[in-house]
């Protein structure tokens, strides 16, 4: 059953009390409220609460899962379903940073698998696993990513979600190395960098006085170069007609 809200910011509480020894303190607790408060459906809640989740744990627990089904009055195993669905929901504790390399296609081609392959034979680490103590300072956690939608500026890689373009084996190394030691390396556009729990925390829609990273620029000058040039020219598509005709559709044997 669905708690159904009869207007928008009409907060509802959890079906149950936390229990004893819960990770989730009464600050989580109240923006899992506000959370839920923003949607006229609450289970349409479920995704920033689980992002919710992580900027406390790293990761979504079992004690997370049973977080947001009390919550949204779900089963643990919707909630379940969806968290493990979605490959930004990370099922084991993440380092202090989340280092995802392109792998895809254009990245691999241009070198997105050298970077993988550098950097996973420095931190010792595969898929999803993190060197050094989880959430400890200078943790990384390493992945590979499908396509960052920055093929244009390939390859890339993501720190917390943050762009790192026209990447090599060894800028990519310096740039962990440096994630290790404590830096917060600039990244090549996008918002300054910050852990993946404060990250998370934004994913959920918090922002905690860090409200102009929304604002920091994300676009890059080859992507817009294209339309830049139009616009220099005069340059325009023409116009789509009212009514199109379609091709016709072969049929189904
Ligand atoms: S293939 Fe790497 S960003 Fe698209």
């Amino acid at each position: 059953m669905t708690i159904q809200h009869d207007k928008p910011g009409t907060p509802q509480g959890p079906s149950g009390p936390e229990p004893t020894g819960s990770p989730f303190d009464e600050l989580t607790d109240e923006r899992a409220r506000q959370l839920v408060a923003r949607y006229p459906v609450a289970r349409s809640a479920l995704l920033p609460l689980l992002h919710l989740v992580q900027s406390v744990e790293g990761h979504v627990s079992q004690a997370g899962i049973e977080f947001c089904a009390r919550h949204l009055d779900l089963s643990a195993a919707e909630v379940s379903a969806v968290a493990t669905f979605y490959t930004m929901y990370k099922r084991k504790p993440c380092g202090e940073h989340l280092v995802s390399v392109c792998t895809n296609t254009l990245c691999a081609a241009l070198g997105g698998d050298d970077i993988y392959a550098r950097l996973r034979g420095e931190l010792g680490v595969g898929h999803e696993e993190t060197a050094g103590e989880p959430g400890t300072p200078g943790s990384v956690t390493l992945e590979h990513a499908e396509c960052l939608a920055a093929c244009d500026l390939g390859p890339v890689l993501q720190v917390n979600y943050e762009y790192f373009d026209n990447q090599t084996p060894d800028s990519a190394s310096e740039l962990v190395s440096r994630l290790r030691a404590g830096e917060r390396p600039e990244p090549t556009r996008g918002a300054p960098l910050t852990d993946f729990r404060q990250a998370e925390l934004q994913l959920a829609g918090f922002f905690e006085g860090r409200d102009s990273d929304v604002e920091a620029p994300s676009t890059a000058p080859e992507t817009v170069r294209g339309a830049r040039i139009a616009a220099e020219k005069g340059w325009t598509a023409p116009a789509m007609p009212d009514e199109a005709e379609l091709p016709p559709v072969p049929e189904k044997k």
